[in-house]
């Protein structure tokens, strides 16, 4: 049987081997997938003994899509812009592939699931680490108007701007416009915070996404919903949707994510 693992550390909270055993299930495709914790200090040598032993491909999440970058050797195009790698494709000759599937997972999130459209939207993004980058250019190809990107630490909004040009950096302090869709690429809501930006910028028809998921709202979804915005979801089907494009990746088969988004929510809750 084929087969396919999750790698990071720590995995046990990982919904990706359910995910893509369901896809599995879904589009009768014969494979395994499960979670394997690799040590923090022997990336390398680990995920070679992988491959060696017959796996076909890997998603990678933290802390590893830095060293899955560097351990390809080949990379897509999104996945140079992004500087991190979350999907591994073991080619026929041994050789490894490198993706980043974050970003259109997001996409088709905001888009298809949502229908929040980003064509000629006025977007604001929060947070300027690696999970932001990793989305970037999948979001400026969705042709927003306007792309603002404010950050606590605003020389990192200033880097990345000067990397996609489309972007408009700010602080938090200095944000200020009516947007159409807020996205918080912040790690705040891991910790249970907001990212301290004015109640002035939700607007009554303003969207909010949070890249994090819990079972109950994020507090930022949470913030926003208070203050009127009207509509707001979290990362879940981003989750969703970066796992269906790596399974697309390996296997040329593009499975629903609807269905297990709604079955992943019924569990959370
Ligand atoms: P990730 O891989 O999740 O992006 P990261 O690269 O460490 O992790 O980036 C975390 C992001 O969340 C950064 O933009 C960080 O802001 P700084 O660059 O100023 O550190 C942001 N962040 C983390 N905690 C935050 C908080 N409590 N309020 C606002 N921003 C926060």
């Amino acid at each position: 049987m084929d087969r396919y693992a999750v790698i990071g550390h720590p995995i046990t909270h990982s919904l990706s081997p359910q995910i893509h055993t369901i896809f599995a299930k879904q589009t009768q495709q014969a494979l395994e997938y499960e979670g394997i914790e690799l040590p923090l200090t022997s990336f390398e040598t680990r995920l070679w003994q992988l491959i060696k032993s017959g796996y076909l491909g890997f998603n990678v999440t933290v802390p590893f899509k830095g060293d899955a970058f560097d351990f390809v050797d080949e990379l897509s195009e999104r996945s140079k812009r992004a500087r991190a790698v979350n999907t591994i494709k073991i080619l026929p000759d041994g050789r490894s592939m490198g993706d980043t599937t974050d970003g259109i997972g997001l996409l088709n999130d905001l888009q298809d699931n949502l229908g929040w459209k980003l064509d000629g939207a006025n977007v604001l993004i929060l947070g300027a680490g690696g999970a932001v980058r990793g989305v970037l250019d999948p979001i400026i190809a969705a042709n927003p108007a306007s792309l603002t990107l404010a950050n606590r630490t605003l020389e990192k909004a200033e880097e990345l701007a000067d990397d996609f040009a489309q972007i408009t950096p700010s602080s938090f302090e200095e944000l200020s416009g009516r947007f159409d869709i807020i996205i918080n690429g912040t790690s705040a809501s891991l910790s249970g915070q907001l990212p301290p930006i004015s109640e002035s910028l939700i607007n009554p028809d303003v969207k909010c996404y949070d890249m994090m998921y819990s079972a109950e709202p994020t507090a930022f979804l949470k913030w926003a919903l208070q203050l009127g915005a009207v509509d707001v979801s979290d990362g879940l089907g981003m989750l969703v949707g970066q796992a269906a494009e790596s399974f697309y990746c390996w296997r040329d088969v593009r499975p629903e994510v609807k269905p297990v988004i709604d079955a992943l929510r019924g569990q959370l809750t």
